[in-house]
């Protein structure tokens, strides 16, 4: 295994960049690159059936390329398709939820709130990794469907956002999990309604899980330069490279492939 070899990032659009850029800034010698599944999107609505083959296509494209790991920098992927996929491939795989649920369930938590999309929602992936761990846990999952449709600035919906803030609050969590990689980016607008202290952003538990693991198993880029940066999606480049910048400000634009 070579160790200058890329990692491979994917998400169903723009969202998987809240990973992204954090491990860019703690990583910054590793070559990247980063998949944006735009034809796809929104993942939150599909089937586990359609899931698993997203993922298998991403997958057998970062192997094409000689990747040395791929992370999946979407919750509804790594709560539906992981377990399917995980066995099938020669290179590491890191998925968000199995990635993090450890590291969560060994915070001082009774209840843990959860906003994720609706495919993430019913796989009760979230409930399940956090209880393996520490059965104490009350977690309360709740359903976003709108969401990544905002942040991909497809919808403008304030009512919405402030709807299932409210229905949260009524369970009075200690913590809330920002369940899906396009919600960070509704931080903001969320704080209108709860305490910004209370969101946990996965992507900051993911980054260190990776780079960790990628020490581990001496993996990681040991060239002292800034690492490469490839940007590839299934649809509408200039879109995602529009709404990229306002979350990343990539160096190139994406290839369409
Ligand atoms: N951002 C992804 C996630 O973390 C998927 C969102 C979507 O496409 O519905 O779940």
């Amino acid at each position: 295994m070579k160790n200058d070899l890329p990692i491979g990032f994917f998400d169903s659009g723009v969202g998987g960049l809240s990973v992204f850029s954090k491990f860019r800034k703690l990583m910054p010698a590793e070559n990247v690159m980063y998949y944006a599944d735009l034809k796809n999107l929104p993942y939150g609505n599909k089937s586990q059936e359609e899931l698993i083959g997203f993922a298998r296509n991403i997958m057998d494209f970062f192997v094409s390329q000689n990747v040395k790991a791929v992370v999946i920098a979407c919750n509804t992927s790594s709560a539906l398709a992981y377990d399917s996929i995980k066995n099938d491939y020669d290179v590491k795989i890191y998925p968000i939820i199995q990635s993090c649920a450890k590291v969560i369930s060994q915070q001082k938590l009774l209840k843990v709130g959860v906003f994720a999309t609706k495919g993430t929602v019913k796989s009760k992936a979230y409930s399940r990794e956090i209880q393996k761990y520490n059965p104490m846990i009350e977690v309360c999952e709740i359903a976003c469907p709108n969401w990544v449709s905002i942040v991909e600035g497809k919808l403008s919906d304030n009512e919405d956002i402030k709807f299932h803030a409210e229905e949260m609050l009524e369970f009075n969590p200690d913590k809330i999990i920002l369940g899906c990689t396009h919600y960070p980016f509704l931080l903001n607008e969320l704080s209108e309604y709860i305490s910004k202290d209370i969101f946990i952003d996965p992507a900051d538990i993911f980054v260190d899980f990776i780079k960790k693991d990628l020490v581990e198993n001496g993996l990681i880029n040991g060239i002292k330069e800034r690492g490469s940066e490839t940007f590839f999606v299934s649809a509408e480049p200039e879109e995602f490279y529009a709404n990229s910048k306002m979350f990343y400000n990539p160096k190139s634009k994406p290839i369409l492939i």
